[in-house]
Parts: C-alpha cells; structure tokens; sequence
C-alpha cells in the first residue's frame, strides 16, 4: 500500500503583467528576463489573496478526484506568504471546502513547501493516520518583492495548485527531503517588525533579499544530486522517468538539470514563462496542466523536485 495523488487543481489570478509591463517601471527588458530566465510574464493578485487562491485550486482538485470534502482527514497548505499568522491557511481553505474535521497545518519550507506537503502526506497515509490528504501549495510573492529590486521581482508571481492523495497499490515509490539552514540568509523575507511593549528593534526589511547566483549554483548541483539518490532508492533509471516536474523558478536551472541528468528537455515541462516562479505552488499548478491536458498516463513514472529558501530540497518518484 502506498499514495496516489487522485486528483488535481489550480487558480491563478487572472491579471497580467508582461516583462514589458515591468520595463516601464524597472530598469530591465523583456529580452534581458527571457534570456537569463526564461520567464514572458506573471499573473498578480490584486487582492484576493493567498487563502482564497489556495481555497479555489483545492475546490478544483477535490472535484478532480471525485470524492466528498467531507473525507478529507488532513490538510496540508503549503506556504510562506499566508495572510495572517493564525488562524492557520489550511483551517482557513477548510472552512472553505465545507469540511469540519480534518487536522489542519501550515508548512512553510518556501518553493520546496509542496514538495515537502506531499512527502507528509504520504507519511500519515503509511502511517494509517489519514486517509485522504488534501495539499495545497499557495502564495501571493507580489507582496513579498520589492518591486524596485530587478534583481528578484521579475522572477516571481502568484497562484495556488492542490492535490488530493489517498491510500492505493500503486503511486508514491521513493521520498526525499533535506535542508541546510547554514545558507538561510542567500533567500530570505524577515517580513513582519519585531516590536512589543518589551521589545523593540531596528525595522526590518519588510521585503525579499536574495544572492541570486548563490540560490542558482545551489540548485544546479543539488537538484540533480537528489534526484540521483531519488531513483536509486528506488532502483529506476532516470531514463525510465516520464516526466519530471520540477520547480518553475529560471529555465536555465532546468535545462542543467537535464543535462546533468543526461535526460532528454522534452522530459521536463517548463510553464514559467506564463507564471513564473510562484514558490510552493509551480510544481503542482504545472501537474494540474499536465493532468488536464492528459500528458500524465495511467503507469507513467514522474519524479517532482523543488528547492528553495532555507535552504531546502525535496523529490518525490511516484507512478501516475
Ligand atoms: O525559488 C528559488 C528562487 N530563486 C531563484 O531561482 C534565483 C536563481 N538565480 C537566478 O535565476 C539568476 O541568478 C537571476 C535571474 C536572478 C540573475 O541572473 P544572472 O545571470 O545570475 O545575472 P547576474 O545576477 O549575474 O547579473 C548580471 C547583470 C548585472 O549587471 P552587471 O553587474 O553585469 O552590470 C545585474 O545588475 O544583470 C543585471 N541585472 C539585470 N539587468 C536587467 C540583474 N537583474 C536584471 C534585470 N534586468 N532584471
């Protein structure tokens, strides 16, 4: 017995802003962003925000499976840009989708944060202590860029993708899942000011602060490294892999992971350059796409991988 995800979802907002939008405001180019990213444009919340995106995908993923809401006994929501700190994201989309008893948490391992849902998931569905999980990756990044900073606004954008999993035969076949906190600071959001009655501060920095190139070197190496140690648990070949999923932030980090990978690009579908990076929900707002437009078949293996702020690492190998 194992995990299957049975079904899928996502929201995007629907407003549009194209790298030339950007360039109207920011020194920067449509070329420079397609070149160095691979990114043409990004959808923006204006207001929404990121529970009632994550409420919609998981709505669209719970239809996808075919089962009430009311089965759910977990729910995952994956995210680092929630809009309050408590009550939590997932007790929120709970209230949403018409359920009133599952356990509900927050996971905050930024753009790795599905990857990691997911994994947890099928730990408490091994565990026989769920049933049915809901995970749901979210995040409105437009309110945690500054928008004066080209040197990460033009990456990132907003939505929510979700994915119903259940106990079956087939489905999850390896997992793995890492951090390294010694590199918290080359991605990293202090957001909210550190002030009490008792305590002040120098104001923080409500906004992103990133080392670009250090983020990039880090991807490019690790991602492959555990993708490798993925598969070999397992005992496949990367090149009995169909797909991998992996997360949208630059095409160029893909592209390396290819070819450190020795694996052909067609196998690595990209929707960055419609969304761009939107953190914990690109892998499963690009699993969603490819569940609809019917590219996943029944016995395909597919390998999810994502990496970001901590810094963290996760995959996950699985047959569809
Ligand atoms: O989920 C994880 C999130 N983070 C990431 O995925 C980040 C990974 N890193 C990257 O994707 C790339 O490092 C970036 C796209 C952020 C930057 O690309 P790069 O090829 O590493 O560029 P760079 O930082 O080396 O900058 C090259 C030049 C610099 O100018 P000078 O010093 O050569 O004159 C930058 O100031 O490009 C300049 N630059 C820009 N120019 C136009 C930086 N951002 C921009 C911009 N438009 N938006």
């Amino acid at each position: 017995m194992t995990t299957r995800i049975i079904g899928t979802g996502h929201f995007v907002p629907e407003h549009i802003v194209t790298n030339d939008d950007l360039a109207q405001f920011l020194d920067t180019s449509d070329e420079w962003i397609k070149e160095r990213t691979g990114i043409r444009r990004r959808h923006i919340d204006t207001g929404m925000g990121t529970t009632a995106m994550a409420a919609e995908a998981s709505k669209r993923a719970i239809e996808n499976a075919g089962i009430s809401p009311k089965e759910i006994d977990l729910i995952i929501a994956a995210t680092s840009t929630a809009d309050e700190i408590f009550p939590n994201t997932a007790a929120m989309v709970q209230r949403e989708i018409g359920n009133d008893r599952a356990a509900c948490y927050d996971l905050n391992a930024a753009c790795t944060g599905f990857i990691y849902g997911l994994n947890t998931a099928h730990a408490f569905i091994s565990s026989h202590m769920a049933k049915t999980v809901l995970v749901v990756g979210s995040e409105t990044m437009s309110r945690t860029v500054d928008w004066e900073d080209r040197s990460t606004c033009i990456l990132f954008g907003d939505g929510a993708g979700a994915a119903v999993v259940a106990a079956d035969d087939a489905g999850i076949e390896a997992v793995i899942m890492g951090s390294d906190g010694r590199k918290g600071e080359i991605i990293a959001c202090d957001g909210r000011p550190a002030q009490s009655r008792w305590m002040s501060q120098a104001p923080r920095n409500p906004y992103m602060v990133m080392n670009g190139q250090e983020v990039f070197k880090f991807a490019v190496k690790k991602v492959p490294e555990t993708i490798a140690q993925l598969l070999s648990q397992a005992g496949v070949g990367a090149e009995e892999v169909r797909h991998y999923i992996l997360h949208q932030a630059n095409e160029r980090i893909i592209a390396s992971v290819a070819k450190r990978l020795h694996v052909p690009m067609e196998r690595f579908p990209i929707n960055l350059d419609e969304y761009g990076n939107t953190s914990a929900a690109s892998v499963p707002i690009l699993l969603d796409e490819l569940n609809r437009n019917g590219a996943l078949k029944r016995g395909d293996r597919v390998v999810l991988a994502g990496f970001g702020a901590g810094l963290t690492w996760g995959a996950t190998l699985m047959t569809w």
